[in-house]
């Protein structure tokens, strides 16, 4: 006690000191930009709001045209998809040499899962439930990309998915805003650094904002109608979260809210964002975003502009619509110049804090960059991650982990595939780089047959789809009766048959959305023929969304989701089927059953009518023919050993408004092998002034435990735990009943009781 006495003043002083830097950096920051403002006439403002995408990849439906010639006119603020040393500093030289105030340019890429060396998709690595782990994957991307000439990456992707049609829930981290939220953090830190001047940091952005996930019908670039409530209390949390992390820059989404576009709500853009929530950095729109206000029905494209900039965007990706119009509705007095000096002055602090105006070519100088990407501790992190981020679904019969003396058969498209494994948004990944299942098999000298079994696909319009937007998916020359009889006769030939199935990596993603969400035809027809064989089947699957797996899980012996899990994909999926690591991840999403059950989320609400398993009983909340319950739940994941949770204990079973409570669970690892839980805890608020969800996570502990070992794990819990937003959308504690759970899944059994006062 004494010591912390004697350490708070140092604290404080420390703090001040820390206050006083940054206030200082603020006043430099001030004069310098109101200097560079004073001069730049207001095309060169305009110039600084543009975005414009040249480059390597293709991120959206138009490429931009002349755009050196433009950058040397000052009508660049920013580029897209641009990297490498080389490529980004011939850009930067255009903009600091070649115009007038020589103001350097932002470059971004979509780094969103690693930029060469990819760890998992971003639902993968959300199911470690490790948001250090998560942030370590971030800061390994910007260091690496930061060093390959990028100094903004448009990640996090914070938008909550509870619809696996919808391609690009792989792009973040699930169902649930508590863990969707912690997520965002921690990516943001990742990324930004402690300091954004550091030359391994690079400016986040998040995305997509808001509420990009609940697309109608899954169908990508949809409409959107929520309730305040549901968006409040669901949706924007991990927005939000990402702007106290400090996060520098935000996207608007393409979907509407409230009949607006998210790109021309001003409600969304400075209400929320600004004046709410008191974000600071500047909003880039998405790709084309503005132009599609005209598609929606909001204007021809002078006014689609007017409504985008008045809304508070600060940035336009791609639309040259900002461009176009704005000194147009400037002489028009539609907007006006303060409005533009805003946004331009927003843009200029980003490239300030990111010491661009100190060293425009911050990070192009470096002969040695190469050295810094694609390291063997970032291979190995990588590694690490994958393993974290796989999910054992099922394992009867112990059927894993597999034994060395044992013959396997490997079959599938997917076991000697290194392409897909990256999954979507590659960045600056190289597929030569990534190791395949069956390069891991051969790596860790397992005794092994091969047979490629079926196509990834035999739809011929989706191959052809999936291949002009670069899937590069080939069709075996044999045909598929051929294909599934080879791999019939090597099963029969094997003591275990596994079976690495699933999606490429182009049915994930962005304007990937399916209708059906189970395996392609192909790989089902596989799969029913080694099932046939009588030999165990384990199922490898590698896909961007939760399937549905009803027929799977009812007839193989064990499956393992490994998501698209990045450049060790083969290492980290040999060391869990032969057991070197003991399988720990958790689904942040939950697995329907059938389509028809969607959307489907272990928060949801009880309903006036909830089922309570009495099928005679006839009008309650459900279906006919299949259960409310998904297949795998939010949460779920086993484990090679067994975990016992004791009952809850709860230190107090009344909580007051200043006061705490401790829930203590005792966990043991009961079985074989040394392993980790993932602890979660779940409230359920009985009785409220609006209807309150089931269940919602509000804590969990990722813990290790040798077999045998016990642990005591605490979570405390005061009256911000237990907060929401009522209907008059302020953020309240409801005195009254509580219950709690906890377990390692989102249907946990153990339950204790206490009241809020
Ligand atoms: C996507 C964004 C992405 C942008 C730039 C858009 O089509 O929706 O997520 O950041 O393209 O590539």
């Amino acid at each position: 006690m004494r010591i912390v006495q004697k350490l708070i003043p140092g604290l404080l002083i420390l703090c001040m000191l820390r206050a006083n830097a940054q206030n200082t950096q603020e006043v430099k920051m001030k004069s310098f930009i109101d200097a560079l403002m004073k001069k730049m006439t207001l095309e060169e403002k305009i110039g600084q709001l543009n975005l414009l995408t040249i480059g390597v990849d293709v991120t959206g439906p138009i490429l931009s045209k002349d755009v050196e010639q433009k950058i040397k006119r000052g009508y660049v603020g920013a580029i897209l998809n641009t990297h490498g040393p080389a490529a980004v500093r011939k850009l930067q030289e255009m903009a600091v040499k070649d115009t007038r105030l020589g103001i350097p340019m932002l470059f971004g890429l979509d780094v969103i899962h690693g930029h060469t060396t990819m760890f998992p998709i971003p639902l993968g690595l959300a199911s470690s439930w490790n948001p250090d782990l998560i942030q370590h994957t971030a800061r390994i991307a910007a260091i690496e990309s930061a060093a390959d000439g990028i100094n903004w990456t448009y990640s996090p992707m914070v938008d909550i998915a509870r619809d696996p049609r919808w391609g690009r829930i792989a792009e973040g981290a699930g169902e649930d805003p508590y863990l969707g939220s912690l997520i965002a953090k921690s990516m943001v830190k990742g990324y930004q650094g402690n300091n954004l001047a550091d030359k391994t940091s690079i400016l986040a952005c998040v995305k997509h904002f808001a509420l990009y996930g609940a697309a109608e019908g899954g169908r990508d670039y949809n409409t959107v109608d929520m309730s305040k409530v549901r968006m409040y209390n669901i949706y924007l949390p991990p927005y939000k979260a990402a702007i106290e992390a400090g996060v520098g820059s935000v996207m608007t989404s393409f979907n509407e809210i409230d009949g607006i576009p998210a790109t021309g709500n001003k409600w969304l853009l400075t209400d929320v964002l600004r004046k709410q929530w008191g974000f600071k950095g500047f909003v880039v729109t998405d790709y084309t975003a503005i132009n599609e206000m005209m598609e929606h029905g909001m204007g021809d494209s002078a006014k689609v502009t007017e409504l985008a900039l008045k809304a508070g965007v600060d940035m336009d990706m791609v639309s040259e619509a900002f461009v176009d119009h704005l000194q147009k509705l400037i002489n028009e007095k539609r907007i006006t110049q303060t409005e533009i000096n805003t946004a331009c002055r927003r843009v200029l602090e980003s490239k300030f804090k990111l010491g661009l105006f100190d060293d425009p070519y911050k990070n192009l100088d470096d002969p040695d960059y190469k050295e810094k990407i694609l390291t063997p501790e970032n291979r190995a992190y990588a590694r690490k991650a994958a393993e974290e981020s796989m999910v054992l679904l099922k394992n009867e019969n112990n059927l894993l982990p597999l034994k060395k003396s044992q013959t396997i058969a490997l079959i599938g498209p997917l076991a000697d595939n290194k392409q897909d494994i990256t999954g979507p948004h590659g960045a600056a990944s190289n597929i030569k780089n990534n190791i395949s299942v069956m390069e891991g098999f051969t790596q860790a000298g397992v005794h092994f047959l091969f047979a490629k079994g079926a196509n990834i696909t035999d739809d011929t319009l989706l191959l052809k789809e999936l291949n002009a937007n670069g899937g590069n998916i080939t069709v075996d020359k044999k045909n598929p009766q051929q294909l599934i009889e080879d791999a019939v006769n090597t099963a029969n030939k094997a003591d275990v048959i596994v079976a690495v199935l699933g999606e490429s990596q182009g049915m994930s993603g962005e304007a990937a959305s399916r209708s059906e969400i189970g395996l392609p035809q192909s790989q089902e027809d596989l799969l029913k023929a080694l099932v046939a064989t009588g030999k165990p089947v384990v199922l490898v699957l590698m896909n961007g969304r939760p399937l549905t797996l009803d027929w799977e899980n009812k007839n193989v012996t064990a499956i393992l989701e490994t998501w698209f899990a990045g450049t060790e994909a083969g290492n980290a999926i040999t060391d869990i089927l032969w057991g070197n690591v003991n399988p720990s991840g958790k689904l942040t999403v939950s697995f329907p059953v059938n389509v028809g059950q969607i959307p489907i989320y272990y928060n949801h609400k009880n309903t006036g009518r909830p089922y309570k398993g009495d099928i005679l009983f006839k009008y309650t909340s459900r279906y006919l023919d299949v259960s409310n319950d998904p297949l795998f739940p939010f949460g779920f994941g086993l484990s090679y050993t067994n975990f016992n949770y004791s009952d809850i204990k709860l230190s107090k079973n009344i909580l007051t408004t200043t006061g705490k409570i401790t829930a203590t669970v005792t966990v043991t690892n009961t079985g074989n092998y040394d392993g980790a839980e993932v602890v979660q805890m779940y409230i359920r608020e009985m009785t409220g002034t609006i209807t309150r969800p089931v269940r919602e996570l509000k804590g969990f502990q990722k813990i290790f435990l040798k077999k045998g070992e016990s642990k005591n794990v605490n979570f405390t819990l005061d009256v911000n735990t237990l907060k929401f937003y009522n209907s008059d959308l302020k953020y309240v504690a409801e005195p009254g009943n509580f219950k709690i759970f906890i377990g390692g899944s989102s249907d946990a059994t153990h339950e204790a009781s206490f009241i809020l006062k």
